[in-house]
């Protein structure tokens, strides 16, 4: 049976995970894999299966709390070049899994294509996007995708149509563990007039969100016909404090953390909401943010 000593040269032992993600807090990985082709990242992954280690998908960070001990097994992150290429061929639009959103974005902008651009602002990979149906009130990252390229916990690459996949809000039927690459069906129109548009949503977004400070975005889901933003508000939790981690003043549905802040107190502000939102609306919050 092979081991994970065959990746020593792309492994990271112990390594803190603190400084790649945006709250900036938890401890380190036992071993952060950095694979250099899919054909590498498959091979991981199979030796991970075979010897039952816990493998864990790191995205861009943006979206996870990660627990002050650590994370135990292994972390995979597709920061090699090979995972974040992006192509355009017509009006289809290739990302690798590991390409920042936002480089996606503009890319598909600077070509006239339109359809990526209504995600403006929001943080993380591909990969991540895809996972969770990242998107906001103008749309989402799943209404325009036409397939993607999936490895599973066996180690198994295979290719989804976009016309078997399900993207709900903040979900997606992409059970497999991880996304190599998307490609996206957009639309032709006037980078001047995309460009105007994304525009308007990033100045909103900017007025009424913390986003010059550290934060995982939102932390809740919406309650359905709800925004937990405005319940958190409600059961007097804004600029709550506990440590160096607090509900902003700005939005109640982001956590801020400063420099010295512990995950252990990120976990209990996020309890002390669910349980004052519970006590005040009779609402049962869902984390949206993924907790390691
Ligand atoms: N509101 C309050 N108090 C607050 C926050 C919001 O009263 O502290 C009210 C607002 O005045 C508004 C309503 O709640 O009437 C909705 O607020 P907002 O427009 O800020 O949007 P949201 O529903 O809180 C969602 C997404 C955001 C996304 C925005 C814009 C979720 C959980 N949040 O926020 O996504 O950026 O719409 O499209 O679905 C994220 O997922 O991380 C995220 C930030």
């Amino acid at each position: 049976m092979n081991s994970l000593e065959d990746f020593a040269a792309i492994t990271l032992r112990d390594e803190p995970l603190a400084p790649l993600t945006w709250l900036k807090v938890g401890g380190p990985a036992q071993r952060l894999i950095q694979p250099r082709s899919v054909d590498e990242l498959a091979a991981v992954i199979r030796v991970c299966h075979e010897n039952k280690i816990t493998v864990h998908m790191l995205g861009g960070g943006s979206n996870l709390l990660v627990r002050d001990e650590g994370v135990s097994g292994v972390v995979i992150r597709l920061s090699d070049p090979a995972f974040s290429k992006v192509s355009i061929e017509g009006t289809r639009l290739r990302a690798g899994g590991g390409a920042m959103l936002s480089h996606v974005i503009t890319e598909s902008v600077k070509a006239g294509l339109a359809g990526l651009d209504t995600l403006v602002g929001i943080p993380g990979t591909i990969a991540g996007a895809l996972k969770g149906n990242a998107g906001g009130r103008n749309g989402e990252i799943g209404e325009n995708i036409h397939s993607v390229t999936v490895i599973t916990a066996q180690g198994e690459k295979f290719v989804r149509q976009g016309d078997e996949l399900v993207f709900e809000y903040r979900h997606s039927s992409i059970n497999e563990l991880c996304v190599v690459e998307a490609e996206f069906e957009l639309t032709k129109d006037n980078p001047d007039d995309i460009a105007e548009r994304m525009h308007k949503l990033w100045v909103m977004k900017k007025s009424t969100q913390p986003l010059s400070f550290q934060s995982a975005g939102c932390v809740f889901k919406n309650p359905r016909g709800l925004s937990a933003g405005a319940l958190i508000e409600q059961a007097g939790l804004k600029g709550m404090k506990i440590g160096n981690c607090q509900v902003s003043d700005r939005h109640g549905n982001f956590i801020i953390t400063e420099p010295g802040a512990k995950s252990a107190d990120v976990l209990k502000l996020i309890d002390v909401m669910k349980t004052k939102v519970a006590e005040a609306h009779g609402v049962e919050l869902q984390l949206e943010i993924q907790v390691w």
